[in-house]
């Protein structure tokens, strides 16, 4: 669990936003769409009622449960740890859980992977109480720059679907019944090369999974790249953007070829109306 908690401590200045604008008791119910790596259960687990991760990746679902397990059994958490790790999609929580069931919904870096936006908004809406929580943390993308760090997100993660700016959030927010009520925005900054190494499988099967994913919106951009590799050409590329979407993502030159870059994210509150 060492892992875990680094992880934690990495995205501590998120999760201080989590606590502060979902405000949990320990009557709460809450659903963790998207649940990954478990970090909103893990974090929440002690403070509340019950909460449901729920993530439709089997793998994924088997480990959180093990390691949830191992924190029980060797005492590392408090007697109400009620965390339940469910194998499930966003777009059929209305059909697991009754209306109203939860009085907050996290989306935790889960958002741009939504397949079918408008089936996955709508279930959320149907399992939050009224005036319930939503609470999404995620990255805004202005126009200029959008679709470009749509593709290479897609790169570097070939589950990314969308990015969205501001006013498509407030947008999908609104036509779903969900009020804004509060953003924090922070800037997150990465090393380009360490991101580059993170991106997972050699490049066949980074593009074969893309290909099936988002059938044509990429073929012949992968086609090209992997002539020279994906991280080589992507690297280019960001290198290469023009100034006004260099400054959309302040690229700075550190010298010794290493560049750094950064991008806006958000955890954002949202209430359910009547
Ligand atoms: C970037 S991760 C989210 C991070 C995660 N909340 C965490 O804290 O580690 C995106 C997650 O969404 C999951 N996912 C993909 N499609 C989904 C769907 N239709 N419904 C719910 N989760 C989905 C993926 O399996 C992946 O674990």
């Amino acid at each position: 669990m060492s892992e875990y908690y680094r992880n934690q401590a990495a995205s501590k200045k998120y999760l201080d936003a989590l606590l502060t604008l979902a405000t949990p008791t320990v009557h709460d119910v809450v659903l963790d769409v998207g649940t990954g790596s478990g970090t909103v259960c893990f974090f929440l687990g002690e403070r509340i009622n019950r909460i449901y991760g729920i993530d439709p990746n089997r793998d994924l679902i088997v480990k959180r449960r093990k390691e949830a397990q191992e924190l029980i059994d060797k005492r590392e958490v408090l007697p109400h740890f009620n965390v339940t790790f469910l194998e499930l999609a966003a777009e059929d929580v209305k059909e697991q859980f009754k209306q109203s069931y939860f009085d907050t919904v996290v989306c935790w870096g889960y958002v741009h992977h939504f397949r079918d936006l408008d089936k996955a908004m709508e279930s959320i809406r149907h399992v939050c109480k009224p005036e319930g929580k939503l609470i999404v943390f995620d990255a805004f993308f202005p126009e200029p720059i959008r679709d470009f760090w749509e593709l290479a997100s897609t790169i570097h993660d070939p589950s990314t679907v969308r990015h969205h700016t501001y006013f498509e959030y407030m947008e999908m927010l609104r036509k779903n019944s969900f009020m804004p009520k509060l953003i924090y925005p922070f800037r997150h900054s990465m090393d380009l090369d360490k991101w580059l190494d993170t991106i997972k499988g050699e490049d066949e099967v980074v593009a074969n999974d893309i290909r099936s994913r988002l059938p044509g919106k990429y073929d012949a951009w992968l086609e090209q790249a992997q002539q020279k590799g994906l991280r080589q050409t992507l690297r280019e590329e960001i290198l290469n953007l023009d100034e006004e979407k260099k400054v959309f993502i302040t690229l700075r030159d550190l010298g010794s070829n290493r560049y750094e870059f950064t991008y806006d994210t958000f955890v954002l509150l949202a209430t359910r109306n009547e």
